[in-house]
């Protein structure tokens, strides 16, 4: 009926469509109707680049002409969205791009591990919204998650206990359940970048090797005074290296301090100061960073760090820098100046281990919380007020979120956090400030609401909060900064 009514003539100009992220320029026309929206041809178009695509939809089938396999695979997940949604498929034309390259998720599988079917069902839903980097933060004080071959103790010892139960069973991921995991991110366009974090948050690693241990708190840290250390540590970097395809390979860097004053008591860090004419932690610090950087460069891979890394003299043209302390604007600043490209994931808006609502109670808050509006609007919103030029945000690759799962024991409160927020980021991401629309945003994502509800995902319900009451979790985190080793 509704085919035949309108094959007279051109129908309604549509310049929205139900689709997560938002495409950029939308030309449709509410008839006449493609008769055939399974008729699908690929065109390359090389001139187009890495992920845009263009959408031509006619009476008798639809076009996807893009310039790599990427963008042909977004263009997919647009025409799928618009099927799920739309009785007929309007013909016409859309022409789409992302505002960033790296659209990034990361999840701590350390302090609760999630498993390989929930990252494969992370994964699916990255791959829908488009998002492209899964960064994997694989070890941690509570648990090491990666087989190692050259030591395997890290995953008969490093590899039991999480952050509710220091004596839980081993869980972690073999070899071959890490490639299965890479290649079924590889067949959704999403690299994965593996985290290996260093000197600090090594508690794990150091249960399982002490000799290699060289902090507080039952060894947070690694022992930079130990010749030996650098060695481990780059044998273990070489076979993660080897396990994963990607260019990026993520040393951490984060939160040395809290584990690095026990360092000036170490006779191996007293000599290596001697040696080298170190002066105090920072420089101790500095001096294993840089080395660690020297072995990713010679493992062929780039560096991914944590911004406190910049503070100790990383961060060049070939290096990535995460930057996570919304708090130290100025760091993000010295990053941009410094020309170095940075991924921006500040704690405010964008860890999900936030509480998104003022009656939750369990997360992490710092002055407010993480609502789903404040991660749709990044960075245009109030946390944009970096004073930074256009120019100098040039330098941005993109933006990511965070799952940090201290709060996350089970896989409701891992729904309840990433559900959906990660729909928001997908927006933030991808769409340019013309394209984004919030209330158009929360229409559609009235379509992912039922979806979530037939997959039996615990989401957040944002039009009505009481729908699903917050899981409840291990610990109530109140306020600023949180310090979770004391
Ligand atoms: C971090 O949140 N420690 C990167």
């Amino acid at each position: 009926m509704l085919l035949a009514a309108c094959s007279c003539g051109r129908g309604e100009k549509i310049t929205r469509v139900p689709v997560i992220p938002a495409p950029s320029d939308v030309e449709l026309y509410n008839g006449p109707f493609c008769e055939d929206p399974g008729n699908i041809r690929f065109k390359e178009k090389p001139s187009l680049g890495e992920d845009a695509y263009t959408l031509k939809i006619g009476r008798k089938g639809v076009t996807i002409t893009a310039g790599s396999q990427s963008g042909a695979f977004w263009g997919m997940q647009t025409l799928r969205q618009m099927t799920e949604s739309l009785e007929a498929l309007p013909t016409g034309v859309i022409n789409d791009c992302p505002r960033y390259s790296w659209r990034g998720f990361m999840l701590d599988e350390a302090r609760h591990f999630s498993g390989k079917e929930r990252v494969k069902l992370i994964l699916d839903e990255m791959a829908r919204l488009k998002l492209n980097r899964f960064h994997w933060h694989l070890t941690d004080a509570q648990g090491w998650r990666i087989e190692i071959k050259k030591y395997p103790r890290l995953t008969v010892i490093g590899s039991t206990g999480s952050h509710s139960d220091p004596d839980s069973p081993s869980v972690y991921y073999t070899q071959d359940d890490i490639r299965e995991i890479v290649d079924y991110a590889a067949e959704r366009n999403i690299t994965v970048i593996p985290e290996i974090d260093m000197p600090g948050h090594a508690g794990a690693a150091c249960r399982s090797y002490p000799e290699y241990a060289g902090g507080d708190w039952f060894g947070f840290t690694f022992n930079p005074g130990k010749e030996e250390t650098y060695s481990f540590l780059t044998d273990i970097l070489r076979e993660v290296a080897g396990l994963f395809p990607g260019k990026w390979l993520h040393i951490g860097g984060d939160e040395v301090s809290y584990g690095s004053e026990a360092w000036m008591e170490n006779p191996d860090v007293k000599a290596l100061m001697e040696r080298e004419g170190l002066e105090g932690v920072k420089e101790v610090e500095s001096y294993f960073m840089h080395r660690m950087a020297d072995s990713v460069k010679v493992l062929g891979k780039t560096l991914v760090c944590w911004d406190d890394a910049f503070d100790v003299g990383l961060g060049a043209e070939d290096q990535v820098i995460m930057w996570w302390r919304h708090d130290r604007a100025d760091k993000l600043r010295s990053i941009a100046e410094n020309k170095c490209p940075a991924v921006l994931c500040p704690r405010r808006p964008l860890y999900f281990d936030f509480i998104q609502d003022s009656t939750h109670r369990v997360g992490r808050e710092w002055d407010g919380f993480n609502t789903l509006d404040d991660v749709y609007g990044f960075p245009e919103n109030r946390y944009s007020r970096w004073e930074l030029s256009d120019e100098e945000l040039g330098e941005v690759l993109g933006l990511q979120a965070n799952m940090w799962t201290e709060t996350m024991q089970d896989k409701a409160r891992v729904d309840y956090m990433l559900f959906p927020r990660i729909a928001a980021l997908a927006e933030a991401a991808w769409c340019i400030p013309l394209s984004k629309d919030y209330e158009h945003f929360c229409r559609v994502l009235e379509r992912e609401y039922e979806r979530y509800e037939s997959m039996g995902l615990y989401y957040f319900d944002y039009r009505d909060p009481s729908a699903h009451p917050e899981p409840q979790g291990p610990t109530v985190i109140p306020q600023k900064p949180i310090n979770y080793f004391k």
